[in-house]
């Protein structure tokens, strides 16, 4: 399509790293094993955030993983060409990461007891820190405004498609056993006690040192300086020179960019499409 996107049952993709061929065979042919840990996000929530998390936990608490291997290598994107063909011949347990809405997510994730994490955030932040992301990427086109890309994220043109959609597919599994939600909000206002959540539902253990690195090592000022966390390592192919995912690393950032007339618009649209959830689900709203 002349918007520069590979559309895919519906679901906007960029182009590069992304095929149809893949897409589908990862939808059909790829296995879910029941000590695999899937991350699952709409992207721009805190995903590399909680990835570096499970990395820290996996290690428990050792640096030297997160600083010798790239965060895309440690739990890659199943969804993309080369996560699948990386994923496809790891031995387990694995740590996995998708983007995918629930509908092209592989079938076997199904009947299988993947632990999976769900990460929710304020749609505000997440478009404001899209935009900013967006606007640095080599590869796709780049907003003009803040107000385009509004626009773009509201109708869900913007790579994975509509974060209302996105969300209600994934918060249909809460409730399952094997299926945590958790939001960037209680993340970022108290990540001890959100760690020691995460750590109860894997059935790891970490001893109070380990859990004192972990924070240290995920903490955003020590993953900025990551050169393996902070996607630095894409600047100059696929990134601006200095672009970086660890941006600002707050909650509630929008307050600083939307007009009031943006912000009216989002509440509403928000209460429309998302009014029939539980809204505990939200914490910010
Ligand atoms: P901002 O752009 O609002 O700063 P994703 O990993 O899904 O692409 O999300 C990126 C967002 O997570 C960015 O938000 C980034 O700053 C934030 N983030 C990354 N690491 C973080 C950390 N250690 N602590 C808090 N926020 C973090």
């Amino acid at each position: 399509m002349s918007d520069g996107y590979l559309w895919y049952e519906g679901i906007p993709f960029v182009t590069t790293g992304f095929t149809a061929e893949v897409l589908r065979e990862v939808r059909e042919s790829f296995v879910f094993k029941d000590e695999d840990v899937l991350t699952v996000t709409y992207l721009k929530s805190g995903t590399n955030w909680l990835i570096e998390i499970l990395c820290l936990i996996h290690s428990k608490g050792d640096p030297r993983w997160i600083q010798s291997v790239p965060i895309w290598e440690r739990s890659p994107w199943v969804e993309t060409e080369y996560g699948y063909n990386m994923l496809k011949n790891r031995e387990g347990p694995r740590l996995i990461s998708s983007h995918l809405p629930t509908q092209l997510i592989p079938k076997s994730l199904f009947s299988s007891k993947t632990k999976v994490l769900y990460l929710v955030r304020n749609p505000r932040d997440t478009l404001l820190s899209g935009y900013f992301f967006w606007r640095s990427s080599k590869f796709i086109k780049n907003p003009e405004s803040l107000e385009q890309y509004f626009e773009w994220f509201i109708q869900g043109n913007v790579p994975y498609g509509s974060w209302f959609d996105h969300t209600h597919g994934w918060m249909s599994m809460k409730g399952k056993e094997n299926v945590l939600i958790l939001s960037y909000e209680e993340l970022k206002q108290d990540t001890r006690s959100t760690v020691e959540k995460i750590c109860q539902f894997l059935g790891k253990k970490l001893e109070p040192e380990e859990l004192n690195s972990l924070l240290k090592n995920s903490s955003f000022q020590v993953m900025r300086e990551n050169k393996m966390s902070n996607y630095s390592l894409l600047q100059g192919e696929y990134l601006d020179k200095n672009a970086l995912i660890t941006r600002k690393g707050i909650s509630g950032d929008w307050k600083n960019y939307f007009t009031v007339a943006q912000a009216e618009t989002f509440d509403k649209i928000f209460q429309e499409k998302m009014g029939d959830l539980p809204q505990e689900l939200f914490p910010w709203e």
